[in-house]
């Protein structure tokens, strides 16, 4: 037998920074600090991270480009793995996603690499991240997980067993 189904995802749509809960304002006022330091000559599209551990520290990362455009990295990998360079065994709370614009109505969310790199940190650490993205002039969404964002992932459980 075949038959439709269908997937909801929950998450939160902000009008602007703004309206963000107070934890989650400073978090993304981080990430929009971090793109100060990105490198995208190319794309000219400046994008800052910001992970909050639960033991306070907070690491952060922008997007570095390449003249060899893969070569590049987005500013959620920078931030996530300069993060677990420094501090592997943290557990992660929080992560923080700003680009540089002015996108009022639309939402701006992370790229599916980086999705699959955040749903392994938190499939790992057996707790949800939460995920705060948008523009920094404009809305933001949040999401209670980074399975939201992700449904339907490949994360260790397929690989269980082999
Ligand atoms: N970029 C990020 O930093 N994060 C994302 O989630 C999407 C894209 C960067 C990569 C590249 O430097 C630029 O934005 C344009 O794609």
């Amino acid at each position: 037998m075949i038959r439709p189904k269908s997937i909801q995802i929950d998450f939160q749509h902000a009008d602007s920074k703004e309206d963000l809960a107070p934890e989650d304002q400073i978090l993304f006022s981080k990430a929009i600090a971090a793109f100060g330091n990105a490198y995208a000559p190319y794309s000219n599209y400046r994008v800052g991270s910001a992970v909050l551990y639960a033991d306070g520290h907070i690491v952060t990362g922008c997007n570095q480009e390449n003249m060899a455009y893969p070569s590049g990295l987005c500013a959620e990998r920078v931030a996530l793995f300069a993060g677990a360079s420094l501090y592997p065994d943290s557990e992660i709370v929080a992560i923080a996603v700003a680009v540089e614009r002015s996108s009022p109505n639309s939402s701006i969310s992370p790229c599916g690499a980086c999705r699959q790199v955040m749903i392994e940190f938190e499939s790992k650490q057996k707790k949800p991240i939460r995920v705060i993205s948008g523009a920094s002039q404009g809305a933001v969404d949040v999401y209670s997980s980074v399975k939201q964002l992700l449904p339907m992932s490949f994360y260790d459980e397929n690989l269980e067993g082999n």
